[in-house]
């Protein structure tokens, strides 16, 4: 199972200045649950994001042309198809895609589920974005409640979308 984990305002953006758009500590914890245990794949300039290097407790697998790139704690592979070929090696792990918006692209065509946390906001300064979620591919499998942020009164949600396999897509009204 080949997973994506996002965090996205209403117009895609996920990124700021090799930062996230919006620091959420309910969504922070949403995400070390669904990831804890399991295999995270990130570029190279998400782990450069990371506040505290390697996140604990999971199989980190880096993503550089630079083969020479050093990650303390994390795995550095030179492609995407090699981020999946290691992460083979532990099958009893789920592979997640944690960004950023360079790797999104790249994975989205192979992904299995999207993980997303929809910011009720939009995030103007924004330079990363997430693809858009085509309806013809992606089938909405859950949706939470509104849940509202307490330090900045926004309202997010999170939602979960897996792959159509073989089932005919009929748009809405
Ligand atoms: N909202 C969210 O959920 C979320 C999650 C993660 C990240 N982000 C944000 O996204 C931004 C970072 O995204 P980004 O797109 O700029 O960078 P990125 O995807 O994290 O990393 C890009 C780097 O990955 C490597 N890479 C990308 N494609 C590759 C390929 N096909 N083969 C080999 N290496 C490849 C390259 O590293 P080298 O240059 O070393 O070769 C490239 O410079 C930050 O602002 C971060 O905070 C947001």
């Amino acid at each position: 199972m080949m997973n994506i984990i996002v965090a996205a305002a209403e117009d895609g953006a996920i990124g700021r200045s090799g930062d996230l758009v919006f620091h959420v500590r309910g969504d922070m914890r949403h995400f070390k649950e669904l990831t804890m245990g399991h295999t995270v794949v990130m570029g190279r300039k998400t782990f450069e994001s990371l506040p505290k290097g390697a996140l604990p407790g999971r199989r980190n697998i880096v993503i550089s042309r630079n083969s020479g790139f050093v990650a303390d704690g994390a795995e550095v592979v030179t492609s995407l198809e090699a981020a999946f070929e290691a992460a083979a090696g532990t099958p009893e792990r789920e592979v997640f895609i944690i960004g950023g918006g360079c790797i999104y692209a790249a994975a989205m065509p192979l992904a299995d589920r999207l993980y997303i946390t929809e910011f009720k906001a939009t995030a103007p300064d924004a330079d990363t974005f997430f693809p858009e979620i085509n309806a013809q591919e992606w089938r909405q499998e859950e949706r939470s409640e509104i849940f509202t942020d307490e330090n900045s009164g926004m309202n997010y949600v999170f939602v979960t979308y897996c792959r159509r396999r073989g089932e005919k897509y009929i748009s809405e009204p």
